[in-house]
């Protein structure tokens, strides 16, 4: 197993985040903090050279399976989240001329609609404290703007799930969120008096736009988006696949599902906050709601991985001088028995030789560092993968510490 750590002059390089991703046609449909660079994944697919399925199986914003498909390939991926699988699938997707042509006509009909005040608005979708996320007017436009949607497409139909996505750009665009942190944040009242006065019809109309010009593009080969759990992907998937690029949670206590929110209450993904807290206890590493109160009375499994790093850290964590101390150390030894429990059933479903790429980020929990890197390179190495690397690749922030990396491997060729 070989470390290729750090230099000094690592540099945080916006090229190899989501940033890269938002003029990129589908890849910009939304912009996700946990998208990872669309450059990183072209560059691993192109210098593999003889992928032809490829598997994602941390889906997110569908990342790996859209460029895997726009390179030919067969991309499946799957994801625990259900948002994120509609989402992944409609970016996937491939549109007739003819569906183009219904969807500008339908987001003519849903403008018309909104204009005339012709539809029912839905109902406020049950987001805690709504009124910190939209003006009472952007409100009301948005209710409408959902209804008409609804009115002027038909069920499950390409038409709904590009306006769809329009429709979700346009509830973040208007809202008092800002995402220029990791996660959201909330804009300062100069921007929100600014943000009042913007055309909110237009802004859809220019969505639908941005959404139609990415749906004409479409990728040439497969982009399969599966609902499943990675802790046993293969029963979900079908193997075997020749090249495994992914960007999995970080142990890092984000929570996807805090991001998404907004999306997955409006679009009927999410009714309340407690439903939000249980899908969270099944992703790996969420925090969200229910999900910390669960690891209170949440036990290691016999079957753990057993590693020194890992006790150490875990122990570290659990020693800190900090009342949550115990708790993280939980939080951290569940996020290592998940991805222990994902390596051993992933290699059920590879081809011999099979290249990895997992791209993850370490952290620190009180001063403590926590070398995920490191822990799925040991990890890999003990279920027989070869050629086991860890290669930086960015720094994440001002901390020095904080540095992403490509863990590769090469599962054994027979
Ligand atoms: C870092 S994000 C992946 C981002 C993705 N590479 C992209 O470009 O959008 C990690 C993803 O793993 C998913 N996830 C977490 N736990 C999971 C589980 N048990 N099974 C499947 N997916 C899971 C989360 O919902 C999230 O979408």
């Amino acid at each position: 197993m070989s470390a290729v750590l750090a230099p000094g002059q690592l540099r945080q390089r916006a090229d190899y985040t989501h940033k890269f991703n938002a003029k990129t046609g589908r890849h910009g449909w939304l912009r996700l903090t946990p998208a990872y660079s669309l450059k990183i994944v072209e560059e691993l697919i192109v210098n593999h050279g003889k992928a032809k399925r490829i598997f994602d199986p941390f889906c997110g914003t569908g990342t790996t399976a859209l460029s895997a498909a726009y390179h030919g390939h067969e991309g499946v991926t799957t994801d625990i989240n259900p948002f994120l699988i509609w989402f992944a699938q409609a970016k996937t997707a491939r549109y007739s001329t003819r569906e183009i042509a219904a969807t500008r006509d339908a987001c003519a009909e849903a403008l018309d609609l909104v204009l005339r005040q012709a539809v029912e608005p839905v109902p406020a979708p049950p987001i805690f404290n709504i009124e910190r996320w939209w003006s009472p007017k952007t409100l009301v436009f948005l209710r409408l703007l959902r209804a008409a949607v609804a009115k002027a497409t038909p069920d499950g139909s390409a038409e709904r799930s590009l306006l769809l996505i329009a429709f979700c750009r346009t509830l973040i665009e208007q809202s008092n969120a800002a995402f220029n942190h990791q996660s959201m944040s909330f804009k300062n009242d100069d921007q929100l008096t600014l943000e009042l006065d913007i055309d909110m019809a237009g802004g859809f109309a220019e969505d639908v736009r941005f959404v139609l010009s990415g749906a004409c593009e479409n990728p040439s080969g497969v982009g399969k988006v599966v609902y499943g759990d990675s802790r046993e992907p293969s029963k979900v998937v079908k193997g075997p696949f020749d090249l495994v690029i992914t960007s999995p949670p970080y142990a890092n206590r984000m929570s996807y599902i805090r991001e998404l929110r907004p999306y997955m209450y409006w679009l009927g993904f999410l009714q309340n906050g407690r439903d939000a807290g249980e899908m969270d206890w099944t992703a790996i590493g969420g925090t969200w709601g229910v999900a910390t109160s669960r690891l209170i009375d949440w036990e290691r499994s016999t079957e753990r991985f057993r590693s020194e790093h890992l006790s150490n850290a875990v122990d570290r964590i659990a020693h800190a001088d900090n009342k949550n101390g115990a708790l993280l150390a939980k939080y951290v030894a569940k996020y290592f028995d998940d991805m222990w429990a994902h390596f051993r059933d992933l290699t059920t479903i590879l081809a011999p030789g099979a290249e990895l790429h997992y791209i993850v980020g370490n952290s620190t929990f009180y001063g403590s560092l926590v070398s995920t890197e490191l822990l799925y390179a040991e990890m890999l190495a003990a279920l027989g993968f070869e050629s086991v690397e860890r290669r930086a690749i960015r720094k994440r922030n001002s901390k020095k510490e904080l540095v992403e990396f490509d863990v590769v491997a090469k599962w054994k060729d027979g």
